[in-house]
């Protein structure tokens, strides 16, 4: 304690003693300015007395002036001496000659000559200060004039002064006391003031924020911190370390009640349970699971890119209920019925997908417009200005509106749960509760939420806000989202935020505001080969692509700027570069499948791509070897499974990304035996894949160095770190991910007894 103590007064006593000398320096000015005044009153009385002393002897010294000097002494014989501080006086010719003078003053009166000839030649009264035995003394001569007015002699009075020093000095140590009394009183208040205003309430703070990491019971900030914004921010890193310590016990709570991995079946018993009698469950999202496809002149179904589907449509497949999607295939509409809808998987029917129509003007304005050249880029730090267009804004609340409409009239009048996904519907909710308030709405936002200062550029930021608020559930991957959302509410918002519990309430409508890490399926539950087969297609593939038995590191990205690509291909050429030993042995395939390519900046990053990859290829190439295969195009399921497997090496280099489960699949893929991750820690899943390597993918010379790692790592260091994240991602798989969802939605307070009264009036949000 002492010795934390000892430099905090140590900054205090040097603060008090800066202000105190500097109080000290003006207040000692001040002192000095009023001694030296004070002399010079002194003196002036001194003068006039010496003045009104020579008027009285002025007359008889000049009578005596008129005789000779042994004359003169005699009849100033006794009028010369003085008393107390007079000490007497002394009468000069003009020229400076001593007539007389009295008994004390004989022994300096040659030295007041030099005033007395000043007076005798000017005509007027002059002064000096002289000193005898250590005495000061003053002297003031005053001019003498005979019976005609000529100038005859000079009178001088001499006073012992002695008395005005000793004032003065007397003073100065006076005020030197006060001064010093001044000074320490200074030193001690501020000492004081500093401890109680700042360095204790910080120590506390300090000593507060430690237990809030050490101990589970830290309770509330201390009372009499200096600012009541520190107090108003420690309240809420108190609530987020509570929130989060909560979440996690629920979760090894969960954990220890969990004997075995969530399983489709299990996530199946517990949706039936959260949902409850007669509630149906249903998905709305823009992507659709399945689309159809008019190729070679057959009508093809294909699984479309990305991690909404790969995480909803296992879901789906084991609670059943409906998914409503648009419809963007160009063979959609010839495979639903009348209403839409089709079963799917087409396969192994087990839910209902049901597809919207949008026009190509909506499509336009609303999903690549205002969802992916406005809330993407505003979403992901990746340095991509975000477009709004007015025009864009209305397609995208119109577009709302119809994925709206679809969800109402899929559930009718019966009770339901609704998950809302993603960046391209953050209105939806509110209308379904502005509808139904009897619905139990969830949203669940699959890219990160970006800081308040960055968020509020958007024009129609507050309507969006508004429209996630309809939701009674608001997930994300990560706390920081949540938290990143919540100071967005709270800067934009008129709402109450509740941050013990993570929840906002505006209009009287509560939503709570929580992460919840999405995840992946097995691949044992996917339709892809096994075993022989598998061994068959990695070899077709090697052999198709002359991959030999290079080492090979794969990448499976929609082609978008913010899964870091140029910066991938920039580290391999790198490494390649710094480490020859590994050119015609390290081969990089890059699965890249093209996305959003109706957007301009999407059509330029390929064309870059391709640029970039030809150049680095021409560099290293050799007659039978290139170091990167970049496959740009659609790849289904198994194709992904296949190099994911084959691939000792996975490389994720987001620049920014909710969560990517191409991460988790590779591990997945691993089963938990061999195999490197080298992740971005810019992606969500870098939370929680803490063995894989991490790297920042700017720092190119990291990032190739990462690669080398890798590449080097001993067989015993991959395997550990493979099993550690295997479990990882087997305990926390896609199953677990949506009970997590779909229990808190169904313990959220909503009156669904208001299902059967019918809309509710606009803007009434029970
Ligand atoms: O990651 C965000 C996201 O919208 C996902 O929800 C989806 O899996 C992916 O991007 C694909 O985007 P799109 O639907 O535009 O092809």
């Amino acid at each position: 304690m002492a010795l934390i103590e000892r430099p905090r007064l140590a900054r205090s006593l040097r603060l008090g003693l800066l202000i105190a000398a500097l109080i000290a320096t003006v207040l000692g000015a001040l002192a000095w300015l009023q001694v030296r005044d004070e002399r010079e009153i002194d003196l002036k009385d001194v003068t006039l007395r010496a003045e009104a002393l020579a008027q009285q002897i002025a007359p008889t010294a000049e009578g005596a002036l008129a005789l000779s000097n042994p004359e003169a002494r005699k009849a100033l014989r006794g009028r010369l001496d003085g008393y107390g501080r007079l000490l007497g006086y002394a009468v000069f010719r003009p020229d400076g000659e001593l007539v007389a003078a009295g008994s004390s003053v004989l022994d300096f009166a040659d030295r007041m000559a030099p005033v007395a000839r000043k007076a005798a030649v000017t005509g007027r009264q002059a002064s000096s200060m002289t000193q005898s035995q250590g005495i000061p003394i003053y002297a003031l001569a005053v001019p003498l004039k005979d019976s005609k007015g000529a100038s005859s002699g000079v009178l001088a009075v001499a006073h012992d002064v002695s008395f005005i020093d000793g004032r003065a000095t007397g003073r100065l140590v006076q005020y030197g006391f006060g001064i010093g009394v001044v000074t320490l009183l200074t030193v001690i208040l501020v000492v004081a003031a500093t401890w109680f205003t700042y360095e204790r309430p910080l120590h506390r703070l300090a000593d507060w924020m430690r237990r809030l990491r050490t101990e589970s019971s830290a309770g509330s900030p201390p009372p009499g911190l200096p600012s009541s914004l520190l107090l108003h921010e420690s309240d809420r890193l108190a609530a987020s370390f509570r929130a989060a310590r909560r979440a996690d016990r629920q979760l090894s709570q969960a954990a220890v009640r969990a004997e075995e991995v969530w399983t489709a079946e299990r996530l199946r018993v517990q949706a039936v349970t959260a949902l409850g009698q007669n509630r149906q469950l249903v998905v709305v999202s823009n992507r659709e699971p399945y689309m159809h496809q008019v190729e070679e002149g057959k009508v093809q179904m294909i699984v479309p890119a990305g991690g909404l589907v790969a995480a909803l449509d296992p879901v789906l497949q084991a609670c059943g209920g409906v998914w409503i999607a648009h419809g963007s295939g160009d063979a959609d509409r010839e495979t639903v019925d009348a209403h839409g809808r089709v079963m799917v998987p087409p396969e192994d029917p087990h839910y209902t997908l049901k597809r919207v129509w949008l026009t190509r003007e909506e499509e336009q304005g609303y999903y690549y417009g205002f969802a992916n050249e406005g809330l993407w880029p505003l979403c992901h730090l990746a340095h991509e200005r975000p477009l709004f267009r007015a025009a864009d804004w209305d397609y995208y609340r119109m577009a709302n509106e119809r994925f709206a409409r679809a969800v109402l009239d899929e559930v009718g009048t019966d009770r339901a749960m609704v998950l809302v996904q993603d960046y391209q519907l953050a209105l939806v909710p509110r209308i379904l509760k502005e509808a139904r308030p009897g619905l139990r709405v969830g949203l669940f936002w699959h890219i990160p939420w970006p800081n308040p200062e960055a968020f509020r550029i958007c024009p129609f930021g507050k309507s969006i806000l508004a429209g996630m608020l309809g939701a009674d559930l608001v997930g994300f991957h990560l706390q920081q989202y949540c938290n990143n959302f919540l100071e967005t509410v709270d800067r934009l918002m008129e709402s109450r935020l509740d941050w013990d519990h993570f929840a906002v309430e505006l209009k009287g409508h509560a939503s709570e505001v929580l992460p919840f890490p999405i995840s992946v399926q097995n691949w044992d539950e996917r339709n892809v080969p096994a075993g022989a087969a598998l061994a068959e297609q990695i070899a077709a593939f090697k052999a198709r692509y002359k991959l030999g038995d290079t080492y090979i590191a794969v990448g499976v990205d929609r082609v978008d700027y913010t899964k870091g690509l140029p910066e991938r291909f920039r580290a391999i050429d790198r490494f390649l570069e710094k480490y020859p030993r590994y050119l015609g042995r390290f081969t990089f395939v890059e699965l890249g499948a093209p996305s959003r390519t109706h957007i301009p900046r999407y059509r330029d990053h390929m064309a870059r791509l391709e640029a970039l990859v030809d150049e680095i290829n021409w560099k290293h190439q050799t007659d039978d070897w290139k170091p990167i295969h970049f496959l740009a195009t659609h790849h289904d399921v198994s194709t992904v499974h296949a190099f994911l497997c084959m691939a000792p090496m996975c490389i994720v280099s987001s620049l920014h990304d909710g969560m990517n489960l191409v991460a988790k699949e590779y591990v997945e893929a691993k089963a938990g035996g061999d195999g490197v991750l080298v992740l971005s820690e810019f992606a969500g899943a870098a939370r929680e894949l803490s063995d894989a390597l991490i790297i920042n993918p700017y720092d190119t010379e990291q990032f190739a160095e990462a690669i080398r790692r890798g590449v080097e790592m001993g067989a015993d260091e991959r395997r550990e770190r493979m099993e550690r994240m295997f479990r990882t991602v087997e305990e926390h798989n896609v199953y677990r991910w949506a009970a997590a969802f779909i229990t808190r939605l169904a313990a959220t307070r909503v009156d669904e007894a208001s299902a059967d009264d019918g809309p509710a009036a606009s803007g009434q949000i029970v």
